[in-house]
């Protein structure tokens, strides 16, 4: 059974803050920023917007898109960080904002960054189960990265969506069934629960994040020769991929990973590693447009990457495999593969999403630090900025959303 990401649903915030005027308010140079983190802009969510309205939205794309339909989902996941409430999960608003039928399983994953791919997983094993009965799974990856003003993680926050239908027969991206996994208890970063913003152990975190990718292709490549330990002799990753995409808390780290990788494979093989450079400016660099002009969307932000290659090289790409490396702080990561479907270019072509990025406004410092301080309290958006989905208000510690366009 081929078992895969069937359509892809993005939704970003309407609002982006130049990272040059924060670089400038912050007295940081600006090639810091451009050059040292590889970030241009950040999308900033304004009042009326959490990790529920962002993924409501990304699942209402999705469904505008006109290939699937909420009766058709059995599995409805909401992987988030930012969830709004310690109980109630993001999911059940979901569940009923898109009238999604009764019968259907639904829950909120939690591992940091990881929890996208731990749905997608998820998902994929419950079609493979055949407890899905011919239905699909709808898997939405949501957040909201938002560190202390005046930090030097405050350059990596970012927020948006992506949603995914994962099914049988998939049009988009066919998973290979089998991927490496690599879990460890690490204080790298974390939120405590009366916390907003997220504390952050930035170097370490790097290390952390560089460790994990090389457990996890270590676990693939076992996995791979149908061992669960040990090593193998084995070509190199890369060949053979045309593509690979990293979580991308900023895309310099997509860099250090790629780099990572091509060192430790080329110790294992004793082969001279390929160049890092030229590798890293095909198969990665291309990848990263979205997030550079969105930042760090935390459980969504390896699915920008894929929804940026489908949006801007479906074609090109059909027929051909690619690699996603998931990590999640705390931590636990995964390495898997894929193949792009012959004929995904006609269903990605409803992604939409260079239009997504183009139609933003811009916010001056001052803007960004006002949505910074107030919080998602909810809101009316201004007519244009109005999507399906909004946070009307929050009214005796409840939530209430409120439905706009897309469908009924
Ligand atoms: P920092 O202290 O701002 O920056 O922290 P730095 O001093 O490390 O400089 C950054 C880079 O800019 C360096 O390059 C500098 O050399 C360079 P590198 O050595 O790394 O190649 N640089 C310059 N380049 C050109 N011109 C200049 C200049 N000055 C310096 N003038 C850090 C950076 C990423 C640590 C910080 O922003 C941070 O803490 N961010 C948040 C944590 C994070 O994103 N960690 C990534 C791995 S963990 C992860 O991905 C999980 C996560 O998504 C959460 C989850 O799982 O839920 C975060």
């Amino acid at each position: 059974m081929t078992v895969g990401i069937d359509q892809i649903g993005v939704y970003l915030p309407r609002y982006a803050l130049p990272l040059e005027a924060l670089a400038a308010a912050r007295g940081v140079p600006v090639e810091k920023i451009h050059v040292g983190l590889g970030a241009y802009q950040m999308a900033i969510a304004p009042p009326w917007e959490d990790a529920v309205s962002l993924a409501a939205n990304a699942a209402a794309r999705l469904f505008a898109q006109g290939q699937a339909h909420p009766g058709e989902i059995g599995l409805l996941l909401v992987a988030t960080e930012t969830a709004v409430d310690h109980a109630k999960p993001a999911s059940i608003f979901l569940h009923e904002l898109l009238g999604i039928p009764s019968n259907c399983r639904t829950f909120e994953l939690k591992h940091a960054c990881y929890a996208g791919t731990a749905g997608v997983m998820i998902a994929a094993d419950w079609i493979r189960s055949g407890a899905a009965r011919g239905r699909k799974a709808l898997v939405v990856a949501t957040d909201i990265a938002r560190y202390p003003l005046q930090s030097s993680a405050e350059f990596t926050q970012g927020a948006g969506a992506v949603s995914l239908i994962v099914s049988e027969r998939p049009r988009l991206l066919a998973l290979d069934p089998l991927s490496g996994v690599f879990a460890r208890n690490v204080y790298d970063f974390w939120r405590p629960l009366d916390r907003r913003e997220a504390l952050v152990d930035g170097k370490f975190s790097v290390d952390c994040y560089l460790d994990a990718l090389d457990g996890a292709v270590a676990d693939y490549r076992a996995a791979a020769n149908g061992r669960h330990n040990g090593e193998d002799s084995s070509q190199p990753l890369p060949a053979g991929l045309a593509a690979l995409l990293y979580h991308t808390p900023f895309p310099k780290m997509a860099y250090k990973a790629h780099r990572r990788l091509l060192e430790s494979e080329g110790r294992r093989t004793g082969e001279t590693p390929a160049d890092a450079e030229e590798s890293y400016a095909v198969q990665v660099e291309p990848w990263l447009g979205a997030a550079r002009g969105v930042g760090n969307t935390y459980t969504a932000s390896l699915y920008l990457c894929l929804a940026w290659l489908a949006d801007q090289a479906a074609s090109r790409f059909e027929g051909k495999r690619i690699g996603l490396f998931s990590y999640g702080s705390g931590c636990c990561a995964e390495f898997f593969t894929g193949g792009i479907v012959p004929g995904a270019a006609a269903v990605a072509g409803r992604i939409g999403l260079a239009a997504l990025l183009q139609a933003r406004r811009e916010l001056s410092v001052e803007e960004y630090e006002t949505f910074a301080r107030d919080g998602a309290h909810g809101g009316t958006p201004p007519g244009e900025d109005a999507g399906f989905c909004h946070l009307a208000a929050v009214r005796d510690d409840k939530r209430i959303y409120e439905r706009g366009r897309y469908f009924g």
